[in-house]
């Protein structure tokens, strides 16, 4: 589903942020991504939906290049929550958020009423509708953030930290219904015990750079690369002193 080919990445003011990346990930699958602050996880993630331009490499979703002619038909195969629900969220009401994916792709207004309910629904967060986003908590706003991608149906969700600010009720509302959804999930996140819960793999980034791939649980074992990447075993599988 998603072919990532040595890809490379500078911003504007020279600060390197990912150096010769390769990943291929399959439909269908959770993939995490882990890994210190400054790995390098958002920038990934944000290259995959073309907001920013490679410095070097490819990307294909679904065996189409991620460039700037291509970038309407990745946007409407991806979705992608953002880190700052603040960077996403920018009508004066919550349901207008969440249908503007649906509207912008044209949909008819029944559909486009009901791709909103079904995402209000997963998200449980139906008693939102009428506020204004930029006045909820900070979880509240997570909710309608993804709420407002899921209304969208992309078949691949990029999904930037999304339990920060959760709950756990809402943490756990979020990972039930992630693990009925279909989609090709890329999970960027600090909380290794969601990607336990959640992820048959783990992509483990170090300074730019890929440092190891696979399952999770043989992964979090291992203390050197813990170590070097800087992570923490998760509270769950923490011996109680
Ligand atoms: N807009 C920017 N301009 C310049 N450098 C940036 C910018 N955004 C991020 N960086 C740098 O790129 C590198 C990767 O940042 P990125 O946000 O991808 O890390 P991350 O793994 O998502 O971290 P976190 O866990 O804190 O979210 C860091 O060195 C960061 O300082
Ligand atoms: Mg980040």
């Amino acid at each position: 589903m998603i072919r990532i080919r040595n890809i490379g990445f500078c911003y504007p003011d020279g600060n390197r942020a990912l150096n010769d990346i390769s990943i291929d990930i399959e439909k269908g699958s959770n993939v995490a991504v882990v890994g210190a602050n400054g790995a390098g996880k958002s920038t990934l993630l944000a290259l995959l939906v073309g907001l920013h331009t490679l410095l070097e490499g490819q990307i294909e979703i679904d065996g189409k290049a991620v460039r700037k002619d291509s970038l309407d038909e990745i946007r409407k195969m991806v979705g992608f929550v953002f880190q700052n629900p603040d960077d996403q969220l920018f009508m004066a009401r919550v349901y207008d958020d969440i249908v503007f994916g649906p509207r912008n792709f044209g949909y008819s207004a029944e559909k486009i009423t009901e791709m909103a309910d079904t995402a209000l629904e997963i998200m449980k967060i139906g008693h939102l509708k009428d506020r204004a986003p930029h006045k909820l908590s900070g979880g509240e706003k997570r909710n309608v953030a993804i709420a407002a991608v899921l209304a969208m149906n992309p078949e691949v969700l990029l999904l930037d930290e999304p339990s920060s600010y959760l709950d756990p009720k809402s943490r756990r509302n979020f990972i039930l219904a992630m693990e009925r959804l279909p989609h090709t999930k890329i999970i960027a996140t600090h909380d290794l015990d969601l990607v336990l819960d959640l992820c048959d793999r783990v992509i483990v980034m170090s300074q730019g750079k890929v440092i190891a791939d696979g399952e999770p649980f043989k992964l979090f074992f291992d203390e050197d690369l813990m170590e070097r990447s800087g992570l923490e075993l998760p509270l769950s599988l923490q011996t109680r002193k």
